[in-house]
């Protein structure tokens, strides 16, 4: 078997999760891993299994051993290293969102095709079993014509004024809530409906306009949303509203997308994600536990236990590697046959992101 050369840019919170799922994979080696500072080079070299740590992105770019990149560093060095890797000719595997804005994430969309690399973007719930699940019952044609698509992305990181961090809080960013989650319940809704967001209405809200930081005791003027509501309409017509917010509390990761059709009723939240709540009429309300012995055969290939045994979070980021890395063995990605999201699907999510800021700023629809 092939095996795949791999460098980890940015090893946060998701970069680890990277390389957890990677871990996961026969055909892929993990040889760098790149961090910001020389500090914290002896620790990741005690904890993880990889050849090279380095702070140099740009020297695991230019690495000829490397096929691979997966980009895990803040929003803000998205586009410069994604860049780098495709002028390297390597495959790029990118953290959401795919950039700040949608002329970013155009060009870096038009570097990947110009060059034939393949690219992912990390918009892993729609690898989730549940959420393969919901689509395929939804295309089967057993929720009957599609009336509404409701849901939110809620967490709490920031509800309180002096919840700075740059981290959290990027002061150069032009969207927060939008930016980090909201894409995530644009993506996950378009792909279970078979049809992605044409047009938004939104308002946002800034809860906290100046927040104090704690560390220094210095003001901070915010311009980025804390919260965002949005109506939306689907490409086939389907109407629909979310909710974003970082400053839900008690809200720890609770993405949720409901598709009400005239026959049945579908519920997905992330919080537990191995369950789908099917809406009946005259029936009584079904929960079920997404496993081989229920489900569609087509969603068989997400799972990997039997029922009880509760796929999670990471069951869906192994999906989506194990997609992409597939479809790079079998060359699936040169011809877009792919399930995991691709860079398409990235600027699709800034677009997104743009039209909710213009919709917001000029009281009115926009079209994506
Ligand atoms: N797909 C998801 O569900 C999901 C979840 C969380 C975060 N994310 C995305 O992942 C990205 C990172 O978020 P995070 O939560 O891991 O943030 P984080 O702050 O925990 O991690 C980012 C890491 O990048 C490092 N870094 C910064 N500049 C670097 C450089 N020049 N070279 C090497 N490393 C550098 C930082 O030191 C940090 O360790 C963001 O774009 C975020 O939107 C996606």
């Amino acid at each position: 078997m092939k095996k795949y050369n791999v460098a980890i840019v940015g090893m946060g919170f998701i970069g680890k999760l990277h390389y957890d799922a990677l871990r996961r994979l026969p055909n892929v080696h993990i040889r760098t891993i790149v961090v910001h500072r020389e500090s914290e080079i002896p620790l990741v070299k005690q904890a993880y299994d990889v050849d090279i740590v380095t702070t140099d992105w740009r020297e695991a770019v230019a690495d000829p051993q490397i096929q691979v990149i997966h980009n895990c560093t803040p929003n803000a060095l998205h586009d410069e290293v994604n860049l780098a890797a495709i002028a390297a000719g390597k495959h790029i595997y990118a953290e959401k969102p795919m950039s700040l804005t949608t002329q970013g994430a155009e060009a870096v969309y038009e570097a990947a095709k110009a060059a034939g690399v393949a690219h992912g973007i990390n918009y892993q719930y729609r690898m989730n079993a549940a959420v393969q699940e919901m689509r395929g019952r939804i295309r089967s044609g057993e929720l009957g014509r599609p009336l509404y698509v409701s849901g939110r992305y809620l967490q709490e990181s920031v509800a309180r004024m002096t919840d700075y961090t740059p981290r959290r809080i990027p002061e150069t960013s032009p969207a927060r809530a939008l930016l980090d989650i909201g894409v995530h319940w644009a993506d996950t809704s378009g792909f279970v409906l078979g049809a992605p967001i044409r047009k938004v209405y939104a308002k946002m809200y800034i809860h906290h306009p100046i927040r104090i930081d704690p560390a220094t005791g210095r003001e901070i003027h915010v311009r980025s949303d804390d919260t965002t509501a949005v109506m939306v309409e689907f490409a086939d017509g389907t109407p629909g509203s979310a909710l974003f917010s970082k400053c839900m509390l008690g809200h720890k990761n609770d993405l949720s997308v409901t598709v009400s059709g005239d026959q049945k009723e579908y519920t997905w939240n992330q919080e537990r994600c191995d369950l789908l709540e099917v809406g009946n009429r005259g029936l009584g309300n079904e929960t079920i536990y997404v496993d081989k012995s229920c489900c569609l055969p087509e969603t068989a290939a997400y799972l990997t236990l039997p029922a009880g045994h509760a796929p999670g979070w990471q069951d869906a980021e192994k999906n989506a590697l194990l997609a992409f890395y597939g479809s790079i063995e079998t060359e699936a990605y040169l011809k877009g046959a792919v399930d995991y999201a691709t860079f398409a699907d990235g600027v699709w999510g800034n677009r997104f992101v743009d039209a909710c800021l213009a919709s917001a700023r000029q009281d009115k629809w926009i079209e994506l």
